[in-house]
């Protein structure tokens, strides 16, 4: 802020409890020349103004009000630029990547700063860390069948994952289901624990360049024409004599990258689930412009033990109950 604006601030504020103020000790004075109780000579349809002040327990209501507003305005900050005597600061303000976050959390702990919410998540590190140490002694096939780690995994799903892949796990366009057995990184515990702990991005490239129109449309045709839908044959042949080009990923066959043990995270194009949606306007979508997913990486921001969690949660989603 400006410090005219600061100024600003402060002047309208604290001209606006004087005015409060004010009103208050005005509005305490008995009428003017009227006994407490007594009429003050004015009439409306019958109804009379007695002269009535507010009662004390009211009154001083008010003035702690007051007292309170002063004091809250003095400790904490929020006054212009007013930085509060109570030294308390929101941990990040200003900050803008995690390691920064870390650096200023460290430096505002080690000035006795209160940074509250820092403060409360170390408590509950360690109350919960024991909790979370014993879990990740234990391997995520044992822990997908164990309820009360689910529980918490489906916990910290619910707090990390669900605005992506949804609620209930069944993901979106572009965000893969993670209840079925079709997988882009691999679906076993290890490859899921990769997965969440590095992160992934996706790289299909756009064939728009290489393909020309024409080609697209034909290539669409064969792609659809994998999962077993009806298509203009002689266009899915002439895309089928250039797959060659998306066999380093796809496979020769189109059954995916897992089925090959590659690491390119390229979907299974045979068994008509889509990230992207299985129209022929969405799949030549992907092959005009590429696709590119994120996957956010997870080890610097959970930690390795509550990741361990959220493998044997996300692993226990796709294995027959
Ligand atoms: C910002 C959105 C976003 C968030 C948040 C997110 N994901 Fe993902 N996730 C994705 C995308 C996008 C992909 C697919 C990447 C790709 O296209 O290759 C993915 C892929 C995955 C995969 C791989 C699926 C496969 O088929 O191999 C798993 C497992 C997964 N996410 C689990 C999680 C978990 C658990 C969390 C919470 C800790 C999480 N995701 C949070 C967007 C997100
Ligand atoms: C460099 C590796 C690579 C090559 C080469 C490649 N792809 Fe892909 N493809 C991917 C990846 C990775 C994805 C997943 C993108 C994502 O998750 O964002 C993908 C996604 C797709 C999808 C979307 C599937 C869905 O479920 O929505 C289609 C369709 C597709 N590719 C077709 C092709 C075709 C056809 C070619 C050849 C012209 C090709 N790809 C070449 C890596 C590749």
């Amino acid at each position: 802020m400006t410090s005219f604006w600061s100024i600003w601030v402060i002047v309208l504020t604290l001209a606006c409890l004087a005015l409060i103020l004010g009103l208050l000790l005005w509005n305490l004075k008995n009428y003017v020349g009227v006994e407490e109780g007594e009429s003050c000579g004015h009439e409306f349809d019958g109804i009379e103004e007695i002269n009535n002040p507010l009662p004390k327990w009211w009154t001083y209501m008010f003035f702690a009000t007051f007292v309170w507003a002063v004091y809250y305005l003095a400790a904490y900050p929020g006054l212009g630029n007013w930085q509060g005597l109570a030294k308390w600061t929101s941990s990040n303000q200003g900050v803008t990547s995690l390691a920064e976050s870390k650096r200023a959390t460290e430096e505002a702990l080690a000035n006795g700063e209160k940074v509250q919410l820092d403060q409360e998540i170390i408590a509950a590190d360690e109350r919960f860390g024991p909790i979370f140490e014993a879990f990740a002694k234990q391997d995520i096939e044992t822990l997908a069948k164990d309820e009360k780690a689910l529980e918490i995994g489906q916990r910290l799903f619910s707090q990390n994952c669900a605005q992506c892949h949804g609620s209930d796990a069944r993901g979106g366009i572009g965000f893969p289901n993670l209840t079925d057995k079709d997988w882009l990184y691999g679906g076993s515990p290890d490859k899921i624990k990769e997965t969440l702990l590095i992160g992934r991005v996706a790289a299909m490239p756009p064939w728009k360049a290489a393909l020309g129109e024409q080609g697209v449309k034909e290539m669409t045709a064969y792609v659809l024409s994998l999962s077993g839908r009806k298509v203009n044959q002689k266009d899915a042949d002439a895309g089928k004599a250039k797959f060659a080009m998306c066999a380093a990923c796809h496979g020769m066959d189109g059954k995916g990258s897992v089925a090959h043990n590659l690491p390119f995270g390229a979907p299974n194009l045979t068994d008509n689930i889509w990230l992207y949606g299985g129209s022929q306007r969405a799949v030549e979508e992907t092959l005009n412009n590429g696709r590119a997913g994120v996957m956010p990486a997870w080890k610097d921001i959970l930690g390795e033990e509550k990741v361990h969690l959220l493998t044997a949660y996300v692993y226990s989603l796709s294995q027959d109950k």
